[in-house]
C-alpha cells in the first residue's frame, strides 16, 4: 500500500505516525498534556503519542496496548488488552494520572455498524478506566467514530468533567468518521 504524504512527513521528522498531528494540534488549542505530568496512554502502539509527550518531559509516561511498541527510553509499557479484568489492579500500582489518552481504534471491518460499535466499546471502557485513575481536576482525551452510543458516551463524558469539546482532527483521512472529546476538570 502507498504510504500517504503525512505518514512520509511523519516518518521524516522522526514520529512512529501520522497520528502524532493530530495529538499536536488537539494539545495546542487544549493544552492536556504538560511538562511534568503523569500520562496514561491507551492504545500507544506504534508510540507517536509516546514520543509527544516525552518532547514535552511529561514526569512519567505509561503506555498500553495489545501490539508491543518497539521500547522508548523512560517510558513504561504495559502489553495488555485493554478489555482485560486486570488492567486496573496494574495500573493503579502507577498511582493517579494527571492525563489519559485513548487513540484505541479496532481493527475495522469495512462494516460500519460494526465498526462504531466496536469503537464505541472500546472508548466506553478508556472512559471508565479514566474514571478511575485519574487525579481530581485531570484530563482525558478520547477517539470514537460518530455514531448513536458516541452521543451517548459524550453525555455520560460531561457529567464527570467540567469542560468538553469535540474535536475533528484536520488531518483524519477523508473517509473517517472518527473524532476526538477532550474532556478536562475531572470532578469524579
Ligand atoms: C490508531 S492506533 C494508536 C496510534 C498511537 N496513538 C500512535 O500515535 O502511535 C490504535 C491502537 O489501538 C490498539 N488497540 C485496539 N484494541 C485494543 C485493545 N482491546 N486493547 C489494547 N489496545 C488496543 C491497536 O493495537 C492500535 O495500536
Amino acid at each position: 500500500m502507498k504510504k500517504d504524504k503525512i505518514t512520509i512527513k511523519a516518518k521524516s521528522e522522526g514520529y512512529r505516525a501520522r497520528s502524532v498531528y493530530k495529538l499536536f494540534s488537539i494539545n495546542k488549542r487544549y493544552g492536556i498534556i504538560k511538562e511534568g505530568i503523569i500520562v496514561l496512554d491507551l492504545g500507544c502502539w506504534p508510540g507517536s503519542w509516546l514520543q509527544v509527550c516525552k518532547e514535552i518531559k511529561c514526569r512519567k509516561i505509561i503506555g498500553v496496548d495489545v501490539k508491543r511498541i518497539n521500547p522508548i527510553k523512560n517510558v513504561e509499557f504495559v502489553n495488555k488488552d485493554v478489555l482485560s479484568e486486570d488492567l486496573l489492579s496494574i495500573l493503579q500500582r502507577y498511582g493517579k494520572f494527571d492525563t489519559v489518552l485513548s487513540d484505541l481504534a479496532p481493527n475495522t471491518s469495512g462494516k460500519q455498524e460494526i465498526d462504531n460499535f466496536k469503537s464505541f466499546q472500546l472508548s466506553e471502557r478508556a472512559f471508565l478506566i479514566a474514571c478511575d485513575v485519574l487525579k481530581l481536576h485531570g484530563n482525558f482525551l478520547v477517539k470514537i467514530f460518530q455514531s448513536e452510543d458516541s452521543q451517548g458516551l459524550l453525555g455520560d463524558i460531561r457529567k464527570r468533567f467540567s469542560f468538553v469539546k469535540v474535536f475533528k482532527p484536520e488531518n483524519s483521512k477523508k473517509r473517517s468518521n472518527e473524532i476526538y472529546i477532550i474532556a478536562k476538570n475531572y470532578v469524579g
